[in-house]
């Protein structure tokens, strides 16, 4: 077998290797996404300086071949010499056949004498090319001179499932560099991702230079500091990654300001940069909400002149004035000159749209036009520029909300609200085809947790209830990655990778089956992550409980998901360091804060972890009269920031509860929830409670704060302990509901059981 050539993979590699089989398993090979079909071969090809790359399609493939050759030259030191006729041995022959239609697909079949790409397409020939990438050395991605390079041989055919394979950045909330949207690109690449939406403007910057309108970018690339900058400074004093990127900071007119564009031409190069690794870059302007920005510039965008943040958003330019279509029009004539994309996306999401209702134009359009009610104005402004842009030869996207009011059929749809469950067969029964971006699991800007990839790698693209003409009409999905909280070039790293690598082969070979190996190969991967300089997530440490309890004493011991990485601890308070004592059997038996983080051989940190220990008596249990099965729910209307705001006074309605979840009959977009009574202690000692909530919840068993997940998030769960005697401990859940849907779920564990549902029978009121 092909040992030798495994040992040049990875130190990991040869681990696993030795412990598995001789027979291959598809973990043997670090690729991702893993190949649609792969037979291995034996022995190896060797890559010298004197082997040589052969074409008859030359030309049509000379972007591809340079490719090939610059990747092997980080190593040989040398271009391989490229030659139109086939040698017999020591070649990587690349060949066209047009008979391999569909776009991406390739052959690639590589024996001891000879390499051979086949395919249709130049997309095709690149990821036969970045497959060999991710078959080569690890060495080859840090530039090391090696005067051999070997590829195991075997057969591979290969082609993606969907077309649409999607990554999202916003650069408005935070501004990237033209260099870090290369190494972007670069690893999209590599994984053969081939969508990258860049999300341009925004209420907090305009990022795109637009020659018509200056201001745009003179006075709407900029800012001072906003709230969002101010806690990413907070962060930072815990996570250097939340410090703002001084390249983006300013002084202007003695003021400190925030912000970046990108010139026309700059953004000209990037996308023929892209386009080299089959990457299409799809640019959004957001309008007509979306746009402070451009409106402080241009106030004769909106109906009424104002500026202004609405309840939830801000105003939106007016859909019923011709002067705001000379400007959108003005606006995408420019962006289709730098983007040659075939889709244009034109936002449409999250718009104020109660100033419309008063304003004379808008009444008098909808008069004329027959327009029903305001949704049906955001669709004629969004049908009005679907037409404009299907006259210049381009396709409209937009977000989910532009279905509101009617659509037509030729628009695409980028769905992402998870709370309006059925938009997207909703759009595909309409005839729209459609990009699935749900923000669980596919916001990006979401914190990670250890469920976050396997979300990712089981998502189904496809909703259910569709048939299969109507499925087609699903083209693929992204990930998207709003900025707010995303500061620095590392934070966006960390956000973005690992999940990327699900999300590519969700995409690619879709065969849910396949986690396990998955999940080796991107073990596999993070030598060539680390080589490429990437700030990935390290895989999360096992069995953290946020807030931890004992009587007389404890011993903490905390499972590294890899035998790589070695974990450390502090108990001063300061943030472990890669020299911080090994975490072992540690002997805690007062009450601390415990530091722990896992460290990588070279010296990366993964998340730091603070586990709170208190020491605690067994809490005598309560003794009321009477009691009755159940929970009581006290239910209240409205919008709360945290738990503490839910009224004390009368709830709008009660019910009994013999479960922690949410009925049907709670329906209000945003509310608050009380849970009251006890729970019956059978045996005395440690619990602990899992406590999952999106948004915030709080839990108090017997008096004491057991779990504290409160405040305005997505679904993440907080763990707790509580030292219980045997009887009736008093029970307090409060949840908030502050919109866009909501989970809720509460498990237990007693002596290190896996976590369960509470029996029903346990709750009393
Ligand atoms: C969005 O997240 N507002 C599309």
């Amino acid at each position: 077998m092909i040992r030798k050539y495994i040992s040049a993979l990875s130190i990991l590699l040869v681990s696993l290797a030795l412990t598995t089989s001789y027979s291959f398993a598809q973990a043997d090979y670090a690729l991702i996404p893993y190949p649609k079909s792969l037979e291995p071969g034996k022995g190896e090809f060797y890559i010298t300086k004197q082997t040589v790359i052969s074409s008859a399609s030359q030309e049509r493939f000379s972007s591809e071949i340079q490719q090939l050759n610059q990747l092997l030259a980080q190593s040989l030191k040398s271009d391989l010499k490229v030659l139109r006729t086939t040698h017999q041995t020591n070649v990587i022959d690349i060949v066209y056949d047009p008979d391999i239609k569909s776009t991406g697909e390739y052959r690639l079949k590589i024996t001891p004498s000879k390499v051979t790409i086949v395919s249709g397409s130049n997309s095709g020939v690149f990821y036969a090319i970045e497959t060999i990438r991710q078959l080569l050395p690890v060495s080859v991605e840090e530039g090391n001179t090696a005067s051999k390079l070997s590829l195991p041989a075997l057969m591979i055919s290969d082609e993606p499932d969907y077309s649409w394979r999607g990554m999202h950045l916003d650069v408005s909330r935070h501004f990237f560099s033209i260099a870090y949207l290369r190494t972007f690109i670069d690893r999209m690449a590599l994984y053969k991702m081939n969508k990258l939406h860049l999300h341009l403007t925004d209420d907090q910057g305009w990022r795109i230079e637009i020659k018509k309108y200056p201001k745009l970018t003179e006075n709407g690339a900029w800012r001072t500091f906003d709230k969002n900058d101010t806690a990413c400074m907070k962060r930072a004093a815990d996570n250097p990654d939340f410090a703002i990127d001084k390249e983006h900071i300013i002084q202007r007119n003695g003021k400190t300001l925030y912000g970046g564009f990108y010139t026309q031409q700059q953004m000209k190069d990037l996308v023929k940069y892209a386009a080299q690794k089959h990457v299409d870059i799809i640019p959004e302007i957001d309008m007509p909400g979306h746009m402070m920005a451009a409106i402080n510039s241009y106030p004769f965008l909106t109906c009424n002149g104002e500026n202004s943040w609405g309840e939830l958003f801000t105003k939106p330019i007016c859909p019923c004035n011709e002067t705001t279509f000379d400007f959108a029009e003005n606006v995408f004539t420019e962006i289709m000159d730098i983007f040659p994309s075939e889709y244009i996306h034109i936002g449409g999401d999250e718009v104020d749209r109660s100033d419309w209702a008063k304003s004379d134009a808008c009444k008098a359009l909808m008069q004329k036009e027959g327009i029903k009610d305001i949704a049906g104005l955001e669709s004629y402004f969004i049908n009005r520029m679907e037409k404009f842009f299907n006259s210049k030869g381009r396709k409209l996207i937009g977000w989910d909300e532009v279905l509101e009011g009617g659509i037509s059929p030729t628009a695409n749809i980028m769905y992402w609200r998870t709370w309006v469950p059925d938009a997207p067969a909703k759009a595909a029964r309409n005839g729209n085809h459609v990009i699935m971006t749900p923000g669980s699991p596919l916001y990006f800007d979401y914190p990670a947790d250890k469920n976050s990839i396997y979300n990712v790698y089981h998502f189904n693209p496809i909703p259910a209830g569709l048939t299969p003409e109507q499925a087609k009409l699903i083209i693929g999905a992204q990930a998207n990655v709003w900025s707010e909280n995303i500061p620095s070039e590392k934070r966006a790293d960390y956000m973005t990778m690992p999940r990327m690598t699900a999300l590519a082969e969700m995409l690619w070979t879709n065969n849910k089956e396949d986690y396990a190996s998955y999940q080796k190969r991107l073990v596999m991967q993070f030598p060539r992550m680390d080589a490429l300089n990437i700030n990935y997530r390290l895989p999360d440490l096992e069995g953290i409980i946020d807030s931890k309890v004992f009587v007389d004493n404890d011993h903490l011991n905390v499972i590294s998901p890899l035998k790589t990485l070695t974990v450390r601890y502090t108990t001063d308070g300061s943030l472990p360091q890669a020299t911080s004592p090994i975490l072992n059997n540690l002997l805690v038996s007062h009450t601390e804060t415990v530091k722990v983080a896992a460290f990588t051989p070279r010296g990366k940190r993964g998340d730091v972890y603070s586990i709170k220990y208190e020491q605690q008596s067994l809490a005598k249990p309560a003794t009321p009269d009477k009691t009755a099965p159940g929970l009581k729910v006290d239910y209240y209307k409205g919008f709360f920031k945290g738990t503490t705001k839910i009224p004390a006074g009368k709830s709008d309605s009660t019910y009994n509860a013999v479960s922690i979840d949410v009925p049907k009959s709670v329906n209000a977009p945003t509310f608050g929830l009380k849970y009251r009574g006890y729970i019956d202690i059978l045996e005395p000692g440690i619990y602990t409670f899992y406590l999952t909530c999106d948004d915030g919840g709080i839990l108090k068993v017997a008096d004491r704060m057991t779990v504290d997940n409160d405040g305005l998030h997505s679904a993440i769960e907080k763990t707790g302990q509580v030292a219980l005697d045997k009887g009736l401990q008093p029970f307090a859940l409060d949840f908030i509901e502050g919109g866009g849907g909501f989970t809720l779920k509460l498990k237990y564990s007693f002596n290190g059981s896996e976590p369960k549902d509470i029996p029903a029978s346990w709750f009393r009121n």
